[in-house]
């Protein structure tokens, strides 16, 4: 049943014409390509057949999938959502689409939407708690436009409410808005708060936040408490705001990024509106992702304190290493704490903050060379250190290692070389001497058409598989992954084997996975081991069959070329079975 609609709805859309409106598409044969949106890349792998109205990434991501799949990965939606606006601009009426998770799901924002509005209602009764919004200083137009509401004091006053409209209990636990107890009695999660709906990418409520109001300060209550994971909210994947926010990061191209929801709200009301809020998770792949499509800056803004300072490194290392131009926003006032401070110091305040917001690895310069900070120099000058020195310059270059980008990398070498007054050249041959986290990426494929990089992710798997098997001392069991490696590792395996013989940067090699290792894992049981060894086994043959796939790919498309018939339809049928072997892995019986 649930099927027949949404076959009904690819029927009537046409993958290339709805994919034109995201993507520009050449066309290439019987088929059309375009760059990639998922991944960053300078020639198009992703291709797109009207034949078969699906798409597929033939670059790093190996992914593809028809219309639904497509529109789920680009506005990071749930199947239910992307299909209802599938249906819309096909016209289908999806009432009597019968799938149970569609129901449920379909319930569930109907539940939130609900809620929200209570929530909202009830702010609009209580004086003390507007007072409290005007004095943070939020502009009532902002609380309507983001229907910030008041949770009620009082142990079920919500789940009463939801009950006599008709809904299921079952479904508002569900949707974690009210919790079960021992007893068996339910209470509401949200009890006199303030309450920030958190809006999906597509503007439905998906989630609460619900802050603490300052007249019940307890020291037993959680400033923030927050909605769980349910089956529509995936704490590291919503941006908050970002649903008002994406076209206007999308025209800047970049996006400021700060950490509350009262932050995001105080900048925009302010005028900053190419904003997201990643509400109380570190950034995670997943955001960066999301971000990936619409910007190519990254304006992040951390709390000064000494937490905010070791998020915001984290952050430039991963936003680095995903081809993001970084930049900080820098509150140097003291007394201001947070953007939502700044706001509230005077108007415009924070649009000059984020104007003046300086490159991250300016930001590293400083902290690690001309500061001579960092944790482990503990604040002395470096320049009156030489090993602190040193190391510093290598903390610096691991980062400029870590940039995906050649460009950047180049422009800043040459900028440290100018800093230090030392030549380029040795700070090359000292960043090339850093090893492991950085064996990726680069490789250009025979045909020098796809540029692909080599997964990253494939490679972190593999390290830490020779971490464990080094630190268990067992190489002989390692051996048995080793057919899931690509060939470089499968060297590196070999000369580890016979220690004696392997060449110095080898020896380095296994020194810094030995070192890294122990460092990181000092109470390891054979239990954890033995569960993470799985879950690496799994990784890395997915990873492998997916290798494989773009392999076959390749070879398909060259005997294509070739006009060999035979070939295509061989290369064809092998990739049919890996794709197999790929959902056996994926779907273990
Ligand atoms: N947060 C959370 N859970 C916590 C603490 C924080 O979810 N226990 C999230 C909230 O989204 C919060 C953000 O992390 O907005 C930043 O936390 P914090 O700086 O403590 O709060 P502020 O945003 O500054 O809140 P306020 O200005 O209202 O005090
Ligand atoms: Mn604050």
């Amino acid at each position: 049943m649930s099927s027949d609609v949404t076959q009904k709805i690819k029927d009537k859309l046409d993958i290339v014409d709805f994919l034109k409106q995201y993507l520009e598409l050449k066309p290439a044969g019987k088929n059309f390509k375009a760059l990639c949106p998922f991944h960053k890349e300078k020639s198009p792998s992703f291709m797109i057949s009207p034949e078969r109205q699906s798409w597929h990434c033939f670059g790093s991501c190996g992914e593809g999938g028809d219309i639904i799949k497509f529109l789920m990965k680009y506005e990071n939606l749930e199947f239910y959502d992307a299909l209802k606006i599938l249906a819309e601009k096909a016209g289908v009426e999806l009432k009597d689409f019968a799938n149970r998770d569609f129901k449920s799901f379909n319930a569930l924002y109907v539940l939130m939407a609900e809620a929200k509005d209570f929530f909202r209602d009830n702010l609009f009764k209580s004086r003390q708690a507007l007072d409290y919004l005007k004095e943070r200083g939020l502009a009532e137009e902002t609380v309507r436009e983001f229907e910030l509401g008041l949770a009620p004091d009082g142990s079920d006053v919500l789940t009463r409410h939801l009950l006599k409209k008709g809904y299921k209990i079952e479904d508002i636990e569900k949707a974690g808005l009210t919790v079960k107890t021992e007893r068996g009695t339910y209470w509401d999660r949200f009890r006199s708060r303030l309450m920030f709906p958190i809006y999906n990418h597509i503007g439905k409520v998906a989630a609460f936040t619900g802050r603490l109001l300052p007249w019940n300060d307890n020291p037993n209550f959680g400033k923030y408490v927050n909605s769980p994971e349910t089956p529509i909210f995936q704490k590291s994947k919503v941006l908050y705001g970002f649903h008002k926010t994406k076209n206007n990061i999308r025209e800047a191209k970049s996006a400021v990024v700060v950490e509350g929801q009262m932050d995001f709200l105080m900048i925009w009301q302010d005028g900053v509106k190419n904003a997201v809020a990643t509400s109380g998770t570190a950034l995670t792949a997943e955001h960066l992702a999301v971000l990936r499509r619409s910007a190519d800056e990254l304006i992040l803004s951390f709390d000064a304190d000494e937490a905010g300072q070791a998020a915001a490194e984290r952050a430039i290392d991963l936003t680095g290493a995903n081809d993001f131009s970084v930049k900080l926003l820098v509150i140097e006032d003291p007394k201001l704490k947070d953007p939502a401070d700044v706001v509230k110091s005077g108007p415009g305040k924070i649009g000059e903050l984020v104007e003046k917001s300086k490159s991250a690895m300016d930001y590293l310069f400083y902290k690690y060379i001309s500061a001579g900070g960092g944790s482990s120099s503990g604040g002395k000058n470096v320049f009156n250190d030489q090993k602190l020195k040193k190391n510093n310059i290598r903390i610096v270059l691991s980062k400029i290692k870590n940039l995906s980008s050649g460009i950047d990398r180049s422009h800043w070498l040459k900028e440290l070389a100018n800093i230090l007054g030392i030549d380029e050249k040795f700070l090359i041959e000292e960043m090339d001497a850093i090893k492991i986290e950085f064996i990726k990426r680069s490789s250009v494929s025979a045909e020098g058409e796809i540029k692909e990089e080599i997964s990253s992710h494939r490679d972190l798997i593999i390290q830490r598989l020779f971490g464990i098997f080094l630190y268990k001392n067992d190489l002989k069991t390692l051996n048995e992954y080793t057919k899931y490696f690509p060939e470089r590792y499968v060297e590196i395996y070999k000369s580890i084997e016979n220690e004696e013989n392997a060449p110095d940067n080898i020896k380095d090699l296994i020194n810094t996975i030995n070192l890294r290792f122990s460092f990181e894992n000092q109470n390891l049981d054979d239990d954890k081991l033995n569960k993470e060894l799985r879950m690496l086994e799994r990784e890395l043959k997915m990873e492998f069959f997916k290798d494989k796939q773009r392999e076959l790919i390749k070879l398909r498309n060259m005997a294509e070329k070739n006009g060999d018939e035979e070939k295509v339809k061989k290369h064809l049928d092998e990739f049919a079975v890996v794709s197999k072997e790929l959902y056996n892995v994926q779907n273990p019986s």
